[in-house]
C-alpha cells in the first residue's frame, strides 16, 4: 500500500480518531487551529474522551496549532464542525476557512476529502471553488475532490472506526479507489464506494434526519399518550413485538449532529423550492420536547420546590455539551420558581459553568430534593437503585425517569416515579 502524506484538519470527536488511526499506516499531522486544544493533546489529554491517555502517548501523529508547519502533503482531510446560526442555517464559516487554508498550502496532485456533515452540492459547488481561487490550480485537473461522510458514534465502542462501514466518494473511479484504500486499511475494507460526491453528502444527510424524525414520530406519541393517562413506554415495548416495528424512544434530541443536520437538508430543500414539511415537522417537535417535560414535571410541584437533574450532556457517557437540550428543562422550570440543581459525572464542570453559567453539583444525600428527573441514562446512573435515589428525596419525593431505567426495579418504598 502506497504511504500517503496527509493532514487532517480539526481534531475533534471526528478528526482526532481518525487521524490517530491513520497515522499507524500514514504520515498523518493533525492540524486544529485551538491551540489549547493541540497543547492538551500533546500532554496526552483528549478532552473528548474518544482516545486515551496512552493512546495518545504511543501515536505517531504529529500534533500542529501553526498552519505553516503544513508542509509536503498530498491528501487532506477536513473535519471541522459544521452548525447552524442562530436562524438555524447551516453555518458553513469553519468548511470555508479550512477550504481556505487548504488552496494557499495545496499542491498539484492533491486530493482534497471532507468529513463534515453537509448538504449536497457543498463539496464540488461551494468548497472546490474556494480552492480554486485561493490556489489558482484547477479542480478535476490539478487537485481533486472527495467525501467521506463519518458516522462515528460519540461514547459508543461498538460502532467506532475500525467497526463501521465507511462510505467514500471522489470526482472520478481513480479518486474513489485511492480513497478506498486509505479508508479501508483502517476498517478491513469495509468501504461503500458512493456513485458521486453528492450522492454520499445526501446520504449522510438523511442517516441523521430519519432518525430525527422517527424520534419526532414517538415524541409526538408521547405528548398523546401523556395526556390520555397512558404509559409511552409500555406501547412501545407492545408495539415493538411486530416484526417490521421501528424501535426508537421518546426523549430529548441535542447534540452536534441529529439536531442540527436535518436543518442543512432543510436549507438546500428550501433553496430549491421544495417546502421540507416533515423535516421541520420533526424539528419542532423534537425541540419542543424540554418545555413539554418540564411542563409535565410542574404539574407535580410547586414554586419554590427543589429539583435534581441528573445528566446534563446532549447524550449518555460522553462529555459532549454542545446543544444540550437538558438546558431547556433547566430554564423551564426555573422559569416556573423551581429551584434547580444538576449534577453530571461526565460533562467538565468549568466548561458548563463558562458555557452555561451553571454550577453543577455532586450527587449526594446531604440536599433533599422534591424531584429527580433523570434525564440522561450515564452508566454511572445505570448502578443506582430507586432506593439510592430515594435518599435524596424528601417525603413524598418523586423520581421523573425520562429514560425508563427504574422502569422494572425493586421499589420496596413505593417511591413515586413517572416515565413516558
Ligand atoms: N461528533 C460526532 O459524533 C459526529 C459524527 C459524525 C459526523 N460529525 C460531523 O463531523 C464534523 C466535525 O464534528 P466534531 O464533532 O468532530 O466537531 P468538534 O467541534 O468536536 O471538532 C472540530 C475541531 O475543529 C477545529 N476547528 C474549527 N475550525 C477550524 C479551522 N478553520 N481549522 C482548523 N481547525 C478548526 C475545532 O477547534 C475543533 O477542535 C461536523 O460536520 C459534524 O457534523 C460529527
Amino acid at each position: 500500500m502506497k504511504k500517503h502524506k496527509i493532514c487532517v484538519i480539526g481534531l475533534g470527536y471526528v478528526g482526532l480518531p481518525l487521524a490517530n488511526s491513520l497515522s499507524v499506516y500514514h504520515d498523518v499531522i493533525g492540524y486544529d487551529s485551538n491551540k489549547i486544544r493541540i497543547d492538551e493533546l500533546k500532554n496526552f489529554y483528549d478532552r473528548t474522551g474518544e482516545i486515551s491517555y496512552q493512546d495518545l502517548k504511543n501515536t505517531k501523529l504529529k500534533l500542529i496549532s501553526d498552519p505553516d508547519k503544513i508542509k509536503e502533503i498530498n491528501i487532506y482531510i477536513i473535519t471541522v464542525p459544521t452548525p447552524i446560526n442562530d436562524q438555524k442555517q447551516p453555518e458553513l464559516t469553519a468548511l470555508f476557512e479550512a477550504s481556505k487554508l487548504v488552496g494557499e498550502k495545496i499542491k498539484t496532485g492533491s486530493i482534497v476529502v471532507y468529513e463534515s456533515t453537509v448538504y449536497p452540492g457543498v463539496t464540488e459547488e461551494e468548497c472546490g471553488p474556494i480552492i480554486e481561487m485561493v490556489s489558482g490550480l484547477v479542480c478535476g485537473k490539478d487537485f481533486w475532490l472527495g467525501y467521506s461522510p463519518e458516522r462515528i458514534n460519540p461514547g459508543d465502542s461498538v460502532h467506532n472506526l475500525s467497526q463501521i462501514t465507511k462510505v467514500v466518494s471522489g470526482q472520478n473511479e481513480d479518486i474513489t479507489g485511492i480513497l478506498s484504500d486509505i479508508y479501508g486499511v483502517i476498517n478491513n475494507g469495509k468501504i461503500f464506494k458512493a456513485t458521486s460526491i453528492k450522492v454520499a453528502e445526501a446520504a449522510k444527510v438523511i442517516e441523521n434526519t430519519q432518525r430525527d424524525i422517527n424520534i419526532a414520530f414517538v415524541n409526538e406519541i408521547s405528548m398523546i399518550f401523556n395526556n390520555l393517562g397512558l404509559s409511552t413506554l409500555d406501547i412501545l415495548e407492545t408495539a415493538n413485538t411486530k416484526w417490521n416495528f421501528l424501535d426508537f424512544k421518546p426523549g430529548l434530541v441535542g447534540g452536534h449532529c441529529i439536531g442540527v443536520d436535518p436543518f442543512y437538508l432543510a436549507y438546500k430543500a428550501q433553496k430549491i423550492g421544495v417546502n421540507p414539511e416533515i423535516i421541520l415537522a420533526g424539528r419542532r417537535i423534537n425541540d419542543n420536547m424540554g418545555k413539554f417535560i418540564a411542563e409535565r414535571v410542574m404539574q407535580e410541584l410547586e414554586v419554590g420546590d427543589k429539583v435534581l437533574i441528573l445528566g446534563f450532556t446532549f447524550k449518555e457517557n460522553v462529555p459532549d455539551i454542545r446543544n444540550t437540550k437538558v438546558i431547556d428543562i433547566y430554564n423551564a422550570l426555573n422559569n416556573f420558581g423551581v429551584e434547580v440543581n444538576i449534577s453530571d459525572p461526565k460533562a467538565d464542570k468549568n466548561e458548563v459553568k463558562e458555557v452555561y453559567k451553571i454550577n453543577l453539583v455532586p450527587l449526594t444525600k446531604e440536599k433533599k430534593y422534591k424531584a429527580i428527573i433523570i434525564a440522561v441514562q450515564h452508566e454511572e446512573y445505570r448502578e443506582l437503585s430507586v432506593e439510592d435515589l430515594g435518599t435524596c428525596l424528601i417525603s413524598k419525593g418523586l423520581i421523573f425517569d425520562l429514560k425508563g431505567i427504574l422502569r422494572r426495579m425493586n421499589n420496596p418504598k413505593k417511591i413515586r416515579i413517572l416515565t413516558f
